[in-house]
């Protein structure tokens, strides 16, 4: 006579157990999160000087096709996004008239997607940019100002 009882309350003591098991099976919210999309910020605030395949125009904006700058120190490539360049020094054996503007209005993880996009793509194939690694840079480069 007792037996029912105990079904009964077996299923409410695992009535919660089963209601965790569905909600795990759910997307974990990073998941959710949209990515940052290197190859759109490329197209929406690069192409117009470096060009869809990174080729540049001659004399005026630089390739990013295997130069020092992209497949060189990290750094120093991050640090061309944030303040922009118009030093005017020869970029492997090339100098270039236009001035690249400074991108310090992007976040850090549009930044480490745009570089890590450039440094993989227009035939590049160089190790990721994080955005740790952009956040790190924009510390000590607020410094010096
Ligand atoms: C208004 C045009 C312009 C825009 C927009 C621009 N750049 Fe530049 N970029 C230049 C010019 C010009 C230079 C070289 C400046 C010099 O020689 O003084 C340069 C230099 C560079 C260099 C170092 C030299 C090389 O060729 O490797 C990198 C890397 C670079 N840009 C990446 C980017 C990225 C990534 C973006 C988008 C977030 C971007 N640039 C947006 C014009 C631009």
């Amino acid at each position: 006579m007792k037996k029912p009882i105990l079904v009964i309350a077996c299923l409410f003591c695992c009535a919660p157990l089963l209601a965790q098991i569905k909600t795990k099976a759910k997307p974990k919210p990073a998941a959710r999160l949209a990515a940052v999309d290197g190859k759109g910020i490329y197209e929406k605030y690069c192409l117009t000087c470096h060009q869809g395949d990174g080729g540049g125009v001659p004399n005026m904006n630089p390739p990013l096709i295997k130069t020092s700058y992209v497949l060189g120190d990290k750094t120093r490539l991050i640090k061309v996004v944030l303040n922009g360049f118009s030093e005017n020094v020869d970029i492997d054996g090339e100098s270039y008239s236009n001035v690249m503007p400074s991108h310090d209005f992007l976040k850090d993880q549009e930044i480490a997607a745009v570089l890590t996009y450039v440094r993989k793509n227009f035939t590049n194939k160089a190790g990721p940019i994080t955005t740790a690694q952009v956040k790190a840079v924009r510390a000590t480069n607020k410094k010096k100002i």
